[in-house]
């Protein structure tokens, strides 16, 4: 049984949660009216206090982030330079939908937490930038924009105070690699959406030259809970080094697929059998724990809980918050050959070991999941592999070593049996994959 603990979708089921009025019947605005009160100092203290971590994958202590930002930074003529606070909501993690759900039920949380931590850095405009895909999202944050504007809450002297602060919408054209931060921040300057060399950093340099915080929509929409209830209620669920719940969006081969706010260090097997275990009963064959870009757990490994500091002792990631569950009866290969697809697709072609072995790794693993495959390619992936994680200017690259090695490691008889069949053999003879192009491709 796993403990229930909603801290920010208690109210999913309120008609109209999306509007001002019903969220500020629900206690709305409130952390914002304490939040002007304090000062910016404090507010940056009862987020560390809280041990929130960003929640858009890499889990990066949110309070200190926002202490990095640079207090009055000036132009070397002396003139004061803004900063600027960047929601993403790019939420392009295959297995990933919780962003979603936040904008759309709850925008004026995600709103209300953005001015706080605009208050808290001293920003004086915030975009979200919201993945081109969510027409509908985009839809419901700026109608909330426009409602928040209209009783003062946005714009010039917010709340009736000296301080000033707006929000832009910019919606993404659908590029996986606009959800890396640098990348996202080119995207908005209207330059082609590639990472940035680091440092410097975006608290810094961030978008169009000016210092900036980037933070995810979840992480955002913690922060009015952390200032209407205290640091301390945040930080007493989940762990001493990483607090809260955490929106876990699980998919794949489950009863219950959805969004399942819980504590974020609940165990995966409880999470499992929380959203009504495997699929009509079948045994777990893997789980991927974080999106996408998580090394595969084989069913031996789901004891384990799912806090950024447990997954990784593990070996994994809790990267986004998307559990993916895959049964007995789904091939392995086929899954890798699937997730690899999708980053050779998307690798941004900015480093060549990325564009290059995002490359051959989707052709290597299609080739063998078609029965085309040779010991000689299960011996080089590990190879092509080292020459990417760690090697370039983004971690997209680290993020395709991740399907590719644990499902060779973990399974490693399921790909050296298509090898010796020749054919899949979860499939029945003859049969051929859709998506072939890759059919005749050699290395
Ligand atoms: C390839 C790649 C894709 C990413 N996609 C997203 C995304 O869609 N949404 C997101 O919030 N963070 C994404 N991130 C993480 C961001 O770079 C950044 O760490 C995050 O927005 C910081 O916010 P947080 O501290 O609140 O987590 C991605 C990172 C990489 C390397």
């Amino acid at each position: 049984m796993v403990q229930v603990e909603k801290l920010l979708t208690q109210h999913n089921d309120v008609e109209g949660s999306h509007t001002i009025d019903v969220y500020r019947s629900l206690g709305g605005y409130k952390a914002l009216e304490k939040a002007l009160a304090m000062t910016p100092e404090s507010i940056v203290d009862e987020v560390k206090k809280s041990n929130l971590r960003g929640r858009g994958g890499a889990g990066f202590p949110t309070g200190m982030k926002w202490s990095f930002m640079p207090k009055a930074p000036t132009f070397p003529d002396g003139r004061p330079k803004p900063k600027y606070l960047v929601c993403n909501a790019d939420e392009g993690e295959p297995g990933t939908f919780k962003d979603r759900l936040l904008m759309t039920k709850h925008p004026h949380m995600l709103i209300e937490g953005m001015i706080v931590a605009a208050h808290a850095i001293g920003a004086s405009r915030g975009f979200i930038y919201i993945r081109g895909e969510f027409v509908f999202e985009t839809k419901r944050v700026e109608d909330a924009i426009v409602e928040a504007r209209k009783m003062g809450l946005l714009g010039t002297k917010v709340s009736g105070t000296d301080w000033s602060f707006d929000l832009v919408v910019y919606r993404g054209a659908g590029a996986y690699i606009c959800g890396e931060e640098t990348a996202l921040l080119n995207s908005l300057e209207g330059k082609r959406g590639e990472p940035r060399l680091k440092p410097p950093f975006p608290a810094m340099v961030g978008a169009f030259g000016m210092p900036t915080c980037v933070n995810n929509v979840e992480t955002f929409c913690a922060v009015p809970t952390i200032i209407n209830d205290g640091a301390a209620k945040f930080a007493s669920v989940g762990t001493e080094r990483s607090g809260g719940t955490r929106l876990f969006c699980v998919s794949g081969e489950i009863e219950k697929p959805g969004v399942y706010e819980l504590p974020i260090n609940v165990n995966l097997n409880d999470l499992i059998a929380h959203c009504g275990g495997v699929l009509g009963g079948k045994k777990l064959k893997a789980v991927i724990p974080g999106g996408a870009s998580a090394p595969m757990l084989s069913a031996a490994e789901t004891d384990v809980a799912m806090d950024f500091d447990s997954l990784a002792k593990a070996g994994t990631m809790a990267g986004s918050g998307g559990v993916i569950v895959i049964s007995e009866d789904t091939c392995i290969v086929e899954v890798a050959a699937r997730l690899l697809k999708f980053y050779e697709h998307e690798s941004c072609g900015q480093c060549s070991q990325c564009r290059e072995g995002s490359h051959w790794l989707a052709r290597m693993f299609h080739r063998i999941e078609i029965g085309q495959g040779t010991e000689a390619d299960l011996n080089a992936i590990a190879g092509i592999c080292s020459n990417m994680a760690g090697q370039t200017i983004c971690a997209f690259s680290d993020a395709v070593t991740g399907p590719a090695l644990s499902s060779v490691r973990k399974f490693r008889h399921e790909f050296e049996e298509h090898v010796r069949l020749k054919r899949c053999p979860c499939k029945p003879e003859g049969h051929v994959p859709k998506h072939d192009h890759h059919a005749s491709a050699t290395l």
